[in-house]
């Protein structure tokens, strides 16, 4: 799939990592419409791209405000080619706290229902547009692109939630792509490592110098566009397809 021209979907576009590849596409002659439930960051982008954007407000958990917000997004742009589901949360907590309480039940379920429920509801009615595509010669329809995270593999103390949540988003890789395979829509999910965004705000420097230390190489920060280039990779090249890829500069997480 070509960038020039594509139309991509990012929910959580209004940040971090959204943002960063809401921006690759675009420098590239791409289209993005960006799903986020705050809309404030996306502004920038609307200033310096104009009509090559287009905004939906949406809670991803609420199934009515996806479904309209892919309709609108669609009526936009004509048609969708690519979805990068970026929007998420990270909350730490501990199975069981310094004073003996027990994890919340509500903080675990608010991981699955953002991170894994509002994915696939996503994901769901972008394919129902995607399906409606002209094949390219080769008979692509369309790409997903979904966020995991390496703590799906590795997660550390007070990552139940998170970890869990991510672990389902890998979980769907393997049947979303043999599923979709049949309409030419190829399906990956990208682990990032440690990433420079606000999700990062709640963490404290000594941490995530620690946390960067661990890096093979290069001993820095993930960036946004680091994300916005590998998504490119994934467009053009057709031959990657249910497979998770690690970007995390060789980081294995310890226990935390
Ligand atoms: N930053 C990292 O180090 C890191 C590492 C691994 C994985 N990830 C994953 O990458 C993705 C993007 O993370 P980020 O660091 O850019 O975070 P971020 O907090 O900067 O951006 C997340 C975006 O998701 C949106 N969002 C949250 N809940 C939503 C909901 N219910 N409905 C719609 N939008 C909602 C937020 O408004 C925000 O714009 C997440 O899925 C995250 O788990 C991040």
């Amino acid at each position: 799939m070509k960038v020039e021209g594509a139309v991509g979907l990012v929910t959580g576009g209004s940040s971090g990592l959204g943002m960063g590849v809401a921006r690759s596409l675009l420098e590239r002659g791409g289209r993005v419409a960006v799903l986020d439930q705050n809309l404030d960051g996306a502004g920038m982008l609307i200033d310096q791209y104009g009509d090559s954007v287009s905004c939906h407000q949406c809670d991803v958990t609420d199934t009515k405000q996806v479904e309209d917000s892919v309709s609108a997004a669609v009526e936009v742009h004509g048609r969708l080619d690519l979805l990068v589901s970026c929007a998420g949360i990270s909350v730490g907590k501990r199975v069981i706290s310094r004073d003996g309480e027990p994890h919340s039940l509500d903080h675990f379920k608010k991981h699955i229902d953002i991170n894994l429920v509002g994915l696939f509801d996503v994901v769901r009615h972008v394919v129902a547009s995607m399906a409606k595509n002209e094949p390219s010669e080769e008979g692509e329809r369309g790409l997903i692109v979904n966020l995991a995270s390496i703590a799906a593999f590795e997660g550390q103390i007070g990552q139940a939630s998170y970890g869990a949540s991510k672990a389902g988003v890998i979980g769907l890789t393997s049947p979303l792509a043999r599923d979709l395979g049949l309409l030419g829509v190829r399906v990956l999910s990208i682990c990032p490592g440690t990433m420079d965004t606000p999700m990062l705000d709640t963490l404290d420097q000594e941490t995530i110098d620690s946390i960067v230390s661990g890096n093979v190489f290069p001993k820095r920060l993930g960036r946004p566009d680091d994300v916005g280039n590998l998504v490119v990779h994934c467009m053009e090249n057709t031959f990657l397809n249910g497979e998770t890829i690690r970007l995390d500069a060789g980081l294995r997480l310890g226990p935390g």
